[in-house]
């Protein structure tokens, strides 16, 4: 076959930079979305359409837990998606009742409900928690506490209990009766009128807000407050949670439980899903047409969600991850003593924040250049997501870009 001399020669054309240009013109402005267009992933890896390979460490914002494309994740969705992809929750499907199953029985919880994302999964708690203390203890119990610096989501109910103005700008009013109290400070809890709060919502560690895990202090003060005023407790562990923090559920870092939790992004490993888990006294405050979700508990999401917590819940894996985080701490550490600029390192498990005196944005993008997603938390801080899955290999070879990307920041 004869080619011709301008084919064989002519360079590569990258088809990046056209679908970013197809993206900008039809997708909403809502994200400072990098150029870069992923179409492949496996184990650690991803790979953008011009076959560029990433390590990734930014797992989507903490969603991949098992990694991409984890064999027994695939195995289990393509013979859900033979079977049967959805039936609403007029029925009972199987997958969803296994989930809920093992969510429990090795939990402080009793019951499950199951929606499609964090922000979802936080209006249900709220709601719950609003119809639990108008049910046993009046209906002038509807304040809800919120920590400053927290982040819950975006729809509304979520994006009230969210104490950072910048998310909430242009979008009053909000939703009535949340207030801001100190994250870490009991005494700003105590300064409110502890006889109308219905429910205290927290994250366990605060992800967009910088990566800041709770005072163990306070969160069991905390417990203590809520039991003594008959208060609700949430835990908001959509980004901690399902073994990021090396335990299954956050809480069991601080050897207390909350009585709902709001789960999602690596419950499902990439597939939609959101969940709260309550303790019955709380959960049976739900009748019948109370709450629900055409799609919550659908057989898909939940046969991807049952596939993950199988793998993640047990102590081995588990006890791998907290190897991991000591592996990666101790890898930050070494470069903190090298590059002053470094100023704090921080976090649970495997979502771990670096706090740097230069805004992180050039660093970032340099790393993305070099083959490492990260994820910013705030103009300052970085923070390090990699699948649970990841090896020491990988966490090594991640250093070492983002040294690289230090050595040379600007
Ligand atoms: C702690 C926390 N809560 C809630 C949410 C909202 O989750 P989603 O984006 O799935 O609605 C997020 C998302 O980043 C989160 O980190």
């Amino acid at each position: 076959m004869t080619t011709s001399l301008a084919t064989e020669f002519s360079a590569p054309v990258s088809q990046q930079a056209s679908w970013v240009e197809r993206g900008k013109k039809v997708l909403m402005s809502t994200y400072a979305t990098q150029p870069v267009v992923l179409s492949e992933g496996q184990g650690s890896y991803v790979c953008d359409v011009d076959g560029k390979e990433y390590l990734d460490f930014a797992s989507g914002i903490a969603v991949s837990s098992l990694g991409h494309c984890h064999p027994g994740y695939v195995e289990a969705l393509t013979a859900q998606l033979q079977k049967l992809s959805h039936c609403s929750n007029l029925y009972y499907n199987q997958p969803s009742i296994e989930l809920a199953e093992v969510l429990v029985a090795n939990s402080a919880f009793d019951r499950a409900f199951f929606c499609n994302s964090g922000a979802e999964a936080i209006e249900g708690a709220l709601k719950l928690a609003r119809k639990y203390a108008g049910k046993t203890r009046g209906h002038g119990c509807t304040t809800i506490l919120t920590m400053s610096n927290s982040f819950h989501g975006r729809t509304y109910g979520a994006l009230s209990a969210t104490a950072q103005t910048k998310y909430q700008t242009g979008y009053h009013p909000l939703v009535p009766d949340f207030i801001t109290v100190e994250f870490n400070n009991i005494d700003s809890v105590l300064a409110t009128n502890l006889d109308t709060v219905a429910a205290i919502i927290i994250e366990p560690v605060q992800g967009e807000g910088g990566v800041h895990p709770v005072d163990g202090t306070f969160i069991k003060q905390l417990r203590a407050l809520c039991d003594e005023h008959q208060i609700v407790l949430i835990f908001d562990e959509i980004q901690c949670g399902v073994g990021r923090s090396g335990s299954f559920f956050a809480c069991e870092n601080f050897g207390i439980a909350p009585d709902i939790v709001a789960m999602a992004k690596g419950l499902g490993g990439g597939f939609p899903i959101g969940a709260i888990l309550a303790v019955e006294k709380v959960a049976s405050a739900f009748s019948p047409g109370d709450h629900g979700s055409t799609f919550g508990g659908n057989p898909l999401a939940t046969s991807a969600a049952l596939a993950c917590v199988n793998v993640i819940q047990t102590e081995q894996f588990l006890s791998a991850v907290k190897d991991k985080s000591a592996l990666l701490i101790a890898t930050l550490m070494e470069l903190q003593g090298k590059y002053p600029c470094i100023k704090a390192i921080r976090g649970l498990g495997l979502m771990l924040g670096v706090e740097l005196d230069i805004p992180v944005k050039p660093i970032i993008q340099k790393c993305a250049a070099a083959g490492l997603l990260l994820v910013g938390a705030g103009d300052y801080v970085i923070r390090l997501l990699p699948p649970l899955t990841v090896s020491e290999e990988e966490i090594a070879a991640a250093v070492k870009i983002l040294e690289q990307a230090l050595a040379a920041p600007q």
